[in-house]
């Protein structure tokens, strides 16, 4: 690992994942979790203020220096909380256990998102489902060749972004059905905003 993985983009991604548009789409979200729950590439925490009424939180993150800002995070929680070291693509958790899964801004860096995808839907219970919201393929042609340009430098600097993945498209091939989705681009450059909110089941 390069010194500014470990010491510059940690702090870099705390203070990106704090912008406005996205602590909005956060507090309308996050409070849709319920019961036993496991947020998916926990980063800094920035989901915990907005958990309102779940029974347990377990969150999962392969980044040591982004685990210490969550454990930062969760010092007073309002209800048990425990963090892990560890990746989307091999859960270290039993089968058929979480009422809720929580993935915000994750999907693009993770390498194996189909692994992904398939290990969360191998945690969730019955009738359970995932409050998700990614960025990823713009539907402006346009918009989709700048992606393609900048995909190469820029997922070397942001810790393995990238900026077209098709979240739709992932989500079911996995086998997840859109209870709900929103689409379109928060401020920011259009390549890097065009974002996908929602809940997603079994199905
Ligand atoms: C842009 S940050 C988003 C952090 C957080 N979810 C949020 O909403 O602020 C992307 C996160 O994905 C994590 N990540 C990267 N690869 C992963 C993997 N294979 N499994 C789980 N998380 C991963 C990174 O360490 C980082 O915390």
């Amino acid at each position: 690992m390069s010194l500014y993985q470990k010491y510059i983009l940690p702090k870099l991604l705390n203070w990106a994942m704090k912008a406005p548009a996205l602590s909005k789409l956060r507090s309308e979200l996050i409070p849709f979790a319920e019961g036993r729950v496991l947020e998916i590439g926990v980063g800094s925490g920035l989901n915990f203020p907005h958990y309102s009424d779940i029974s347990q939180l377990i969150a999962l993150e392969p980044s040591e220096e982004l685990l210490a800002f969550a454990e930062e995070m969760s010092r007073e929680p309002e209800f048990p909380s425990e963090m892990l070291k560890a990746s989307a693509e091999d859960i270290p958790l039993e089968s058929n256990t979480f009422d809720t899964v929580v993935m915000t801004w994750t999907l693009c860096s993770v390498a194996d998102p189909i692994s992904a995808l398939s290990e969360i839907k191998r945690v969730i219970k019955p009738g359970g489902k995932v409050i998700f919201a990614e960025h990823g393929q713009s539907p402006d042609q346009n918009i989709r060749n700048w992606q393609k340009r900048i995909n190469p430098v820029w997922s070397r600097v942001a810790g393995g972004c990238q900026l077209n993945r098709e979240i739709e498209f992932l989500y079911e091939s996995a086998g997840f059905k859109f209870k709900s989705i929103e689409k379109g681009y928060l401020e920011g450059p259009k390549f890097a905003t065009y974002n996908y909110r929602g809940i997603a089941t079994i199905g």
